[in-house]
């Protein structure tokens, strides 16, 4: 077996997650890195790969000339990472797929559900993989979370309450030239706002972890920086069918939260607690117990969750690791093999339809909206 050939689009010079994504894609040496459409710009474009030691003939201008002359090479690329803003990652997807080429997309999955809808069937109708990069749910004790509340140790879920907080835009940064905020705060390139950015991942998280999707929710999508188009902070509201009630708090906006992704998921006779920020511990109270903390890699974890570890208890690891594990499964998922707990298109679906079901109740009011 031969590590997978990986062509990236996006991710260039000054860029955030494209790099994150290169590292993710070396941890467990699955991947190598052989093509790419890094930039918008052709010139940038070419520099970003020299300074990626890419050929020189597999730097390309576009993404089109990407999946068209990649496609025609015996030692083309098998995968590609799409690491560009929102609007692009639905259209870029489906001319890779439909070059028989595997993805791997990062979130929100596009602008609307109707084009996600139509990627599904591009993606069903090729039968390669596609993967969303939901990194989040890949972390240790996230999965030890799931894995302990598919067991039943935390009994009936009551309550699930996840919040992810930033303050990186309480500032109006897409003013100015922050090449991340600038694209984010335009309502043609993002399709949303902290709804989408940062909303589906929590969103993602909270149906990942407990396993249930609300019949019902309702909330408000709100701009708190005036002038600022799309929506900075998101609260939503879910009722589920066993009785469990939902939250949802999500803001760019929140002073003093840098990426504070937590979750707490209230059972009959026990609450569990996890926060990104701290991903080396997952905190479990019992009803008449004393809590405790798991710890990542212990002795106490779900075995499937001690094979992914890296690294010994103690030596943490976090978000990078988190985003390993989706190309380490990627990679599985590529060959041939079982990935269940792996973000695809289901989880990109459900993400765009919370975006809009999400409007539609803040547009009225606030009123309650079927799932
Ligand atoms: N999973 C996560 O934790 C996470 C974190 C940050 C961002 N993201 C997602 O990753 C994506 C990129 O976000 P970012 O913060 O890295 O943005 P960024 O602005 O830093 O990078 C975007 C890159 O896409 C390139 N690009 C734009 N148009 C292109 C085109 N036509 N062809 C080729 N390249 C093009 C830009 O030149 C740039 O290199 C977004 O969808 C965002 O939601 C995910």
């Amino acid at each position: 077996m031969k590590r997978l050939r990986l062509g990236m689009v996006g991710g260039g010079e000054g860029s955030f997650i494209g790099g994150v994504h290169r590292i993710a894609a070396r941890l467990d040496d699955q991947f190598e890195l052989v093509a790419g459409a890094f930039s918008s710009s052709p010139e940038v474009a070419k520099r970003s790969g020299e300074a990626l030691f890419i050929a020189a003939d597999r730097c390309y201008a576009s993404w089109q000339e990407m999946a068209e002359r990649e496609a025609s090479r015996p030692d083309g690329i098998e995968v590609v990472s799409i690491v560009t803003p929102n609007h692009l990652h639905v259209p870029i997807a489906k001319v890779f797929l439909q070059h028989g080429i595997h993805v791997i997309c990062d979130k929100p999955l596009g602008v609307t559900l109707a084009e996600a809808q139509e990627l599904a069937q591009v993606i069903d109708a090729s039968g390669l993989q596609f993967i969303l990069t939901h990194n989040y749910s890949a972390l240790p004790m996230v999965r030890e979370a799931r894995a302990r509340i598919a067991n039943s140790e935390i009994g009936d879920i009551r309550a699930i309450e996840v919040e992810y907080l930033q303050d990186w835009l309480n500032d109006r940064l897409e003013l100015t030239d922050n090449k991340q905020a600038s694209w984010r705060g335009n309502p043609a390139m993002a399709g949303a706002g902290a709804i989408g950015d940062i909303g589906t991942h929590a969103w993602q998280l909270a149906a990942f972890v407990s396993g249930m999707e609300p019949e019902t929710l309702r909330g408000e999508l709100l701009t708190r920086i005036p002038g600022r188009v799309l929506d900075d902070e998101v609260y939503a509201e879910m009722r589920y069918a066993n009785g469990a009630r939902g939250r949802l708090w999500a803001s760019q906006v929140a002073p003093g939260f840098e990426n504070d992704l937590r979750l707490r998921i209230v059972g009959s006779r026990a609450t569990i607690s996890f926060r990104q920020q701290q991903p080396e511990i997952l905190e479990i109270h019992p009803h008449h117990g004393n809590s405790y903390v798991v710890t990542r890699n212990g002795v106490n974890n779900h075995d499937s969750v001690r094979h992914q570890c890296r690294t010994p208890a103690g030596h943490p690891e976090g978000y990078l690791e988190g985003f390993a594990q989706i190309y380490r499964e990627a990679a599985v998922k590529i060959r041939g093999g079982d990935a269940p707990l792996l973000p695809g298109i289901a989880a990109g679906l459900a993400g765009m339809k919370f975006i809009e079901t999400m409007r539609e109740s803040s547009d009225r009011g606030g009123e309650w909206v079927e799932w």
